[in-house]
């Protein structure tokens, strides 16, 4: 595990941006898996502006999210479809058809998931998973005490990240109940992870997510096991 700790947001959004580019620099028919949230966005406007320069080519890269509600579709704005256009997607030379994002209006969920899991096996894997962490230690919507192995699965919503997720809506009720997400075990076979992770109150989560017991408990303490993980953090 390498923790890189920065003095600010700019500054870890910077490192991460850094890092994903390197990774399309080296293999440019990359396999991203992106996450959504508010972490990243800096990261983001980094890897947009680096594109538009022309110093980054996203014409061969392959996207997959991590996670998508349920009941909502793409084009309604608190989708997570909807928030990779707007964020990174809109502004890249990256091929549409490319980009992934779980379908949280499909008609059979159960269906939905597996036809995922495929989809992430039949690209050749995910070479670089980009993660955040919710102040539970959840990472996609891998929320406390869910079983280490799962797959791309649907989850109930915990009241907790449902309070953290209601400032995006006009009301608590709002918030979808459930979601879709990337099980641990497809974020565990990506060959590389980066966890980017901002404010100082996610320390302690993110303190016991790295040094404390593994357990289902605090999801993102699965991260120990992984043998690539990057740790981008500006906690204190
Ligand atoms: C988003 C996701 C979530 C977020 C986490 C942190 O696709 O999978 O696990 O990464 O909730 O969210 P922010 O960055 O908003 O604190």
């Amino acid at each position: 595990m390498r923790i890189i700790r920065t003095k600010d947001y700019n500054s870890m959004s910077r490192y991460a941006a850094k890092f994903m580019a390197a990774q399309i620099i080296l293999k440019p028919d990359s396999v991203l898996g992106l996450a959504t949230g508010s972490t990243p966005i800096g990261a983001y406007k980094q890897l947009i502006e680096w594109c538009k320069d022309g110093d980054l080519d996203f014409s061969s890269v392959k996207t997959v999210n991590l996670d998508e509600y349920c009941g909502l579709s793409g084009d309604h704005d608190q989708s997570y479809r909807y928030f990779m256009n707007q964020n990174l997607f809109n502004h890249l030379n990256i091929d549409m058809n490319n980009t992934n994002v779980p379908n949280g209006i499909a008609s059979d969920l159960q269906a939905e998931c597996k036809r995922y899991d495929e989809l992430i096996k039949s690209i050749g894997g995910v070479d670089l998973q980009l993660l955040g962490i919710g102040h539970n230690g959840h990472i996609g919507f891998n929320e406390p005490n869910t079983e280490f192995d799962k797959n791309t699965h649907v989850v109930d919503l915990k009241q907790s990240t449902i309070d953290a997720n209601a400032r995006f809506f006009k009301s608590k009720d709002d918030v979808p109940k459930q979601a879709l997400t990337m099980g641990n075990k497809p974020i565990m076979s990506a060959r590389k992870i980066l966890l980017v992770v901002s404010g100082s109150e996610k320390r302690d989560i993110l303190e016991r997510a790295l040094y404390g017991p593994v357990t289902p408990e605090v999801p993102a303490s699965l991260l120990q096991m992984h043998n690539d993980l990057t740790v981008v953090c500006c906690v204190d």
